[in-house]
């Protein structure tokens, strides 16, 4: 019987170690069953009561007893600590720092030449101008012919055009917007818009860009001067580059117009100083304008003893450049968010 204790003994000091030493509740519950289990040396000890004399079997198995619930204890003990460690192992590895700054969203914004075009579109639009628009495929009567440049005129010389077929091109500028928005009207009825869009010239380099972007005007009613085109102009110009800025008006030939003008504007980088980019001139050309030609009002059925009218034209990404003291205007293409990121 002593030697059966001592077995016991030393079964429940290893059975107690390996126990103890387990580090995952896996390992705990396989050590469970090989310590509690049916197959455990524990129901081995307790089948060989049988050998034992009936004074002595109440004591082992009292002994075997024992030795199950230290095996229970230390099983409940450790359970109970490794499902704490497991618990503040995952509860640390999926914190979350709620003082982190928050990822940041670059929100996208408009481009330079938009902000311009918006500028002069909402300054016309307080004028009570209403905006218009015609195709960037023209045909040669819009875009010349009916502008007063018939075939052999050596304005067409002026502007390189991309030819399509013998009769359409890509208009090479919004002016034939004039013409399609007279056609469209009531002959002789009174006439306040502007056309903004896309015109195409063979041209590339830092001051022309092949596609660049117009704004056309045009105004007919009875009665309309050429002072009505100095004070509108005049007050848009301000509009844009502040009222500190100054206008003049100088003769210039369109064929589409007679008088015609160009306006220029004190130089916005040397404020009259004299610079590289006015050519130390102090001015720079900012539109072309002039009183309707009767020939263009005619042509599209307006009365030139009866109405009169005034146009201009003017290149958005110029402006753009002036405003913003661009001097390359192909970054306005690139499309370089290190560029675009400024406006
Ligand atoms: N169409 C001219 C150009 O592209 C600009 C222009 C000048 C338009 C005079 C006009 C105007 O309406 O009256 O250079």
């Amino acid at each position: 019987m002593n030697k059966l204790k001592e077995e016991l003994n030393l079964f429940r000091n290893e059975g107690l170690t390996e126990l103890n030493n387990a580090s995952s509740e896996k390992e705990l519950n396989d050590l469970k069953v090989k310590y509690l289990g049916k197959k455990s040396n524990l129901t081995t000890f307790l089948r060989s009561l049988g050998s034992l004399s009936p004074e002595e079997r109440p004591l082992v198995g009292k002994l075997v007893n024992e030795v199950r619930a230290d095996f229970e204890n230390i099983i409940a003990e450790k359970s109970s600590t490794l499902k704490e460690k497991e618990l503040s192992g995952k509860l640390s590895s999926e914190k979350i720092d709620v003082t982190l700054p928050g990822r940041r969203n670059d929100i996208g914004h408009k481009h330079p030449l938009t902000l311009t075009l918006e500028r002069v579109k909402n300054s016309f639009i307080n004028m009570g101008f209403s905006v218009a628009e015609g195709p960037e495929i023209e045909s040669d009567f819009h875009n010349f012919e009916a502008l007063n440049l018939p075939k052999d005129h050596p304005a067409r010389d002026m502007q390189d055009s991309f030819y399509i077929t013998k009769e359409f091109l890509l208009r090479t500028h919004t002016s034939p917007v004039q013409v399609r928005t007279m056609q469209q009207a009531k002959p002789n009825s009174p006439i306040r818009i502007i056309a903004p869009g896309r015109v195409y010239r063979r041209d590339y380099d830092a001051t022309h860009s092949p596609v660049f972007n117009q704004v056309e005007g045009l105004v007919i009613d009875e009665d309309i001067n050429f002072s009505d085109l100095k004070a509108i102009l005049e007050f848009f110009l301000k509009d844009i580059f502040g009222n500190s800025v100054k206008v003049r008006f100088r003769p210039s030939f369109f064929p589409f117009t007679e008088p015609s003008a160009e306006v220029d504007i004190s130089c916005v980088m040397c404020n009259g100083k004299g610079c590289r980019v006015c050519s130390y001139t102090s001015w720079l050309e900012i539109l072309g304008s002039g009183m309707v030609h009767p020939n263009v009002l005619k042509m599209s059925n307006y009365d030139p003893e009866k109405v009169s009218g005034f146009a201009f034209g003017l290149g958005i990404e110029r402006i753009t450049m002036l405003l913003y003291k661009i001097n390359d205007l192909r970054l306005f293409y690139e499309n370089d968010v290190r560029f675009l990121e400024q406006f």
